[in-house]
């Protein structure tokens, strides 16, 4: 077998065998294929494509130059991935409603990249949260709350971490086959039971058409199922931040409210959905039987309980749970103000993803620091009407207190109707 065999073969869209894919992917983790062969093969990919079966066995081809976990519980494993979004932080509130009805969460995460956030970062927002620790431990947790969250293991899907990166330097990230592999083969490797797959789609979300969103959401659930998994892939809109919350101390303390039972609409709504969907999955009733179960374990304070025992034993401060204030604050806010009488037609969620990244809340590369407690708290949702001099948004940072950059992306991600005329964008 030879690398120029495979990359002619994929430039002319002629389907790879298995053992071709297992060559190709061994060989680049041991260095035999390089950098450049590989760019060339993965732009390849991204032009042409590849078949289900392609990349069903690029998949396990992925996962299986690391580690594959095994869980010694007693009960149903299930797992979520959600593609990421600008306030997406489902993890957090369904991780302990899922383990309160009974269904073990144990979950990898990783870090924010650019206007998207990340689990990680959100979780390390609570002080002494440690997000980095022995397998043992993470399995101990597991066992005894229900769920634990830690970060991304260099152990699983290995070929995955170097690709991506090389995706990352070669603009061949956006391939839906690659993305549904990368994802997949981190996935696959966590082996749990069930595998709930959240494929977000809209300004804020790396797929911008429900169309891309539903294929990337149809090839992982095909893949899932190729391994035996149970999987469900669903498709959500990321048109707007999900809560009002975006930023990492921020978007813990909202769920902490919401687990409080102190928050519903579009935010709870989809979580309870997510969380029923698992537990549907996992075979613990019927949909309608599920919602109930979900909603019972945070209106009973359940979820609230698993989710205080899983922070204390990650080491954080579990009083969070209790009172919100704990929680790290910035220095500096600033109120973004209606300048009339309006109604919010629509947001540039990824704008206001970007406005939340330069007051200091996430990434433009992956080793920059980021200030747990910056970002952006709105005061409204779409479709509401909001009287003139009534607060629109507040912005946070410990880092930065010229807020001019912030408040004019932020502003300018508004589309708004003004209730005299028709629809105009702030400027
Ligand atoms: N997230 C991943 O883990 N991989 C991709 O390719 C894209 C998003």
């Amino acid at each position: 077998m030879n690398f120029i065999d495979i990359v002619n073969k994929t430039k002319k869209s002629v389907p790879l065998t298995d053992s071709e894919i297992d060559y190709l992917v061994n060989s680049y983790v041991s260095g035999e294929i390089l950098d450049y062969q590989m760019s060339a093969w993965l732009m390849a990919v991204c032009l042409n494509g590849l078949t289900e079966k392609e990349t069903v066995a690029l998949t396990f081809a992925m996962r299986d130059t690391g580690i594959t976990l095994s869980f010694d519980l007693d009960c149903i494993t299930a797992d979520k991935h959600s593609t990421g979004g600008v306030g997406d932080k489902t993890t957090l509130i369904i991780a302990p409603i899922v383990a309160a009805c009974g269904v073990a969460v144990p979950k990898m995460s990783g870090r924010g990249l650019g206007h998207t956030g990340g689990t990680i970062d959100k979780l390390e927002s609570i002080s002494g949260y440690r997000t980095e620790i022995p397998a043992s431990e993470f399995f101990d947790i597991v066992k005894t709350t229900g769920f634990s969250v830690i970060a991304q293991s260099g152990k699983i899907s290995p070929a995955d971490k170097k690709i991506y990166s090389l995706r990352n330097a070669t603009g061949t990230v956006d391939s839906i086959p690659l993305i549904c592999a990368s994802i997949m083969s981190k996935k696959l490797a966590m082996n749990a039971d069930c595998l709930l797959l959240d494929v977000k789609w809209g300004s804020g979300a790396f797929m911008k058409t429900k169309e891309e969103a539903q294929k990337l959401a149809d090839l992982m659930e095909k893949v899932g199922k190729s391994a035996g998994k149970k999987c469900r892939a669903v498709v959500t809109d990321m048109n707007e931040p999900l809560g009002n919350c975006i930023g990492n101390a921020l978007e813990v303390r909202e769920s902490v409210e919401l687990l409080q039972g102190k928050i519903k609409g579009r935010l709870y709504d989809t979580c309870i959905e997510l969380a029923s969907d698992m537990l549907e999955l996992a075979g613990m009733g019927t949909h309608d039987e599920c919602v109930e179960m979900a909603e019972n374990a945070v209106n009973s304070g359940k979820a609230l309980d698993v989710f205080r025992q899983t922070v204390k034993l990650h080491g954080g401060n579990e009083k969070i749970c209790d009172d919100v204030e704990l929680l790290p604050k910035a220095k500096f806010s600033h109120v973004i103000y209606a300048p009339k009488d309006v109604e919010i037609v629509s947001i540039n969620t990824e704008e206001l993803g970007m406005a939340s990244l330069i007051l200091g809340a996430g990434r433009i590369s992956k080793d920059d620091e980021i200030d747990n407690t910056a970002g952006i708290v709105l005061e409204f949702s779409v479709g509401e009407k909001i009287s003139v001099d009534a607060p629109l948004m507040t912005l946070y940072s410990s880092v930065c207190s010229d807020f001019s950059e912030s408040a004019m992306r932020a502003y300018n991600a508004l589309k708004f109707r003004t209730l005299t005329s028709d629809v105009t964008t702030l400027t």
